[in-house]
């Protein structure tokens, strides 16, 4: 019992909040140096970027995926106000131009480098272009936590062959990332595509929205066009554009999980809001914003994530989602010495779900009928510089107790809600655990 008694305070606890809405805004800020490229956009670029964060502040959209985030990115955030912002990977040539601004924490950002780019038709290849990941935390509490893994992206422009090429390969080359970094997690991509349903040759697009890996959905189509089928007809957007119904190179994606049902609620171009006092836009592009509401899953839900971004990602979901009600887990088995080398459970209709290592002394409680697993502690700290997972604790409906590992001054306790079960895992794993969450059913 003592295991459950001497327990730090929760670590960025908030109150549950397993539904609510939020917004998102892609937007192509035009960044690039002056010299370089004008965008078309009358006026001096260090105000119009001044205007440009002064605009994402007032407007407060919860998550804000900026492209070309360049040479005048310190402007921007000199006049916005989101408390989460990721820093810049440099101006022209250093940099991604990728950046996001949120109301919301996340967990492991990383930047990806295209694997291919082309300077066919335009110079895709002078700056280190590519997308970015970040495991967003809409909500997290010792019980049910909340996250989507967001992406943002700027593809290969041009629609020369190679450029074709390119961006077909960009694309593909996040939906390869999504297929194994989100396995089971609810999903978002927004950014600066370069791409058109309407065109024949972008493919890659039409591959996000029919591929079993992605099943992925577009906001703009369920909305501005009533439809799920991608449109074969050009509708090029005037800028600002009066209407949503004409189709931009930036595009918003986004899917479910078990874990977390999105739901598009609005999906608008808001380039009318985005204006220099004269009137002249800021930007080439149009914004687009996305209005969603979220829910905690029905039938599974999570923890929050505890530990560090290394090793590889592993969900149990996918597994979860396919068992039948009024399973439940009939042992725990875990593995440990200084710190977590593996974790695991079997569930009562045989499967068993085991991440990490085959290191350390492994233990099993095995549990009794009609009782179930609802408590967990993890204890995190660093080992040669990375965040790992220290100890695990497990205590079942009767009381009983398992660990692993060793503890340390960072430990958390998590509670399924009541009437569910903690059935399985998810996190980041190698020899050890790195990062680990609870995944949890209906009892
Ligand atoms: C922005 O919205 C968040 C909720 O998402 C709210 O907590 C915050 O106070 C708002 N900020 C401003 C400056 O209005
Ligand atoms: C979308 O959300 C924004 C910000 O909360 C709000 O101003 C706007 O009215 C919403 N749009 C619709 C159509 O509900």
């Amino acid at each position: 019992m003592k295991a459950f008694l001497c327990v730090a305070p929760i670590l960025g606890a908030a109150l549950a909040a397993s539904s609510g809405d939020f917004t998102v805004l892609s937007m192509n800020v035009a960044g690039l140096p002056a010299i370089l490229n004008s965008n078309d956009v009358p006026g001096d670029k260090t105000t119009n970027a001044k205007l440009i964060g002064s605009f994402f502040a007032q407007h407060n959209y919860s998550l804000i995926h900026a492209q070309e985030d360049f040479n005048y990115h310190a402007a921007i955030y000199s006049t916005d106000t989101h408390p989460f912002r990721t820093a810049t990977s440099g101006g022209v040539p250093f940099g991604s131009g990728l950046n996001t601004l949120s109301n919301h924490p996340w967990l492991d950002f990383r930047r990806v480098k295209w694997d291919t780019c082309s300077d066919a038709s335009s110079s895709d290849c002078l700056t280190p272009k590519g997308f970015t990941f970040m495991r967003l935390a809409l909500s997290t509490s010792s019980t049910v936590s909340t996250y989507i893994d967001v992406y943002n992206l700027h593809a290969d422009a041009g629609t020369l062959d190679a450029d074709n090429t390119a961006r077909q390969h960009n694309i593909n080359q996040v939906a390869s990332y999504i297929s194994t970094w989100s396995a089971g997690n609810p999903v978002l991509v927004l950014g600066d595509f370069n791409s058109r349903y309407s065109r024949t040759a972008d493919t890659a697009i039409r591959a996000l929205l029919s591929s079993p890996s992605t099943s992925l959905s577009d906001p703009w189509l369920l909305l501005a066009r009533g439809t799920a089928v991608p449109p074969t007809a050009e509708s090029l957007c005037a800028n600002p554009s009066a209407t949503n119904y004409c189709e931009t190179v930036d595009k918003v994606f986004f899917r479910s999980s078990p874990l977390l049902t999105l739901t598009p609620t609005a999906y608008e171009y808001v380039g009318g809001r985005f204006l220099q006092p004269s009137g002249d836009v800021l930007s080439d592009h149009n914004p687009v914003l996305v209005n969603f509401t979220y829910a905690a899953g029905v039938s599974l839900q999570q923890s929050n994530l505890h530990g560090g971004p290394h090793g590889n990602w592993f969900s149990d979901v996918p597994v979860l989602s396919g068992v039948r009600a009024g399973v439940k887990v009939i042992a725990i088995t875990l593995r440990g010495g200084s710190r977590v080398d593996s974790v695991g459970v079997t569930l009562s209709e045989g499967t068993v779900l085991r991440h990490g290592g085959s290191g350390g002394t492994a233990v099993t409680l095995t549990l009794g009928v009609g009782e179930f697993w609802t408590e967990g502690e993890m204890c995190q700290a660093q080992k040669g510089g990375r965040t790992r997972v220290f100890y695990i604790g497990g205590r079942t409906s009767s009381g009983k107790e398992v660990q692993a590992g060793t503890k340390t001054g960072e430990c958390v306790v998590y509670s399924a809600p009541r009437g569910w079960q903690i059935l399985g895992f998810l996190g980041q794993d190698g020899d050890e655990i790195d990062q680990l969450g609870f995944v949890y059913g209906k009892q």
